[in-house]
């Protein structure tokens, strides 16, 4: 399948609200050739997850997942997930900056604070349900996809602008950076 461009900051396309996708519609090849390119586009990337807007697409699905990203050599493995129209619980008010980055913001990182436990809640590709209790990076990562569905990028929720910077300045070290990000 083809690998999309993806947007960067800037791009209107990345502040719009998403809309779910009716959950009838999830066989559709519409539906199924859109989660195709998500995954190739992501790991094309080599991304932690791409939401679907960030290929233009203003519908509710998000991927994720990496055994080992190169982005984030020391993040735990998180399994490849398709997420539908997904809702999101904190499980309590603790919260942890740590750094992201995004591929629609390329070359730079931030510590960004988010929950630490959620549930997240939401339906696979073939429509089952799906339901965790995640924490740590996961949950960073769900909290941080799910946010391209209602418009906002990391960029929007960094609180200590000190820890904003770009990733060649902050990783020198970091391997495998694609020379956009
Ligand atoms: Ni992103």
């Amino acid at each position: 399948m083809p690998i999309q461009t993806i947007l960067k900051m800037g791009d209107p396309r990345l502040l719009i609200i998403a809309e779910k996708i009716p959950l009838e519609l999830i066989p559709t090849s519409a539906v199924q050739l859109l989660i195709n390119d998500l995954l190739d586009t992501m790991y094309s990337a080599n991304g932690a997850g791409l939401a679907a807007p960030q290929i233009g697409v203003s519908k509710q699905v998000v991927v994720f997942g990496f055994d080992q990203n190169p982005r984030y050599p020391n993040a735990e493995a998180v399994p490849e997930t398709i997420l539908i129209n997904p809702a999101i619980t904190p499980l309590s008010d603790i919260q942890d900056e740590d750094w992201e980055g995004c591929l629609s913001v390329p070359g730079l990182r931030a510590k960004v604070p988010r929950y630490r436990h959620i549930r997240y809640q939401g339906y696979d590709r073939t429509g089952n349900a799906i339901d965790r209790t995640v924490e740590g990076f996961h949950a960073r990562v769900v909290q941080h996809e799910c946010d391209h569905l209602i418009g906002k990028l990391y960029p929007m929720r960094v609180k200590d602008f000190n820890h904003f910077g770009f990733t060649e300045v902050l990783f020198p070290d970091l391997q495998d950076r694609p020379a956009e990000e």
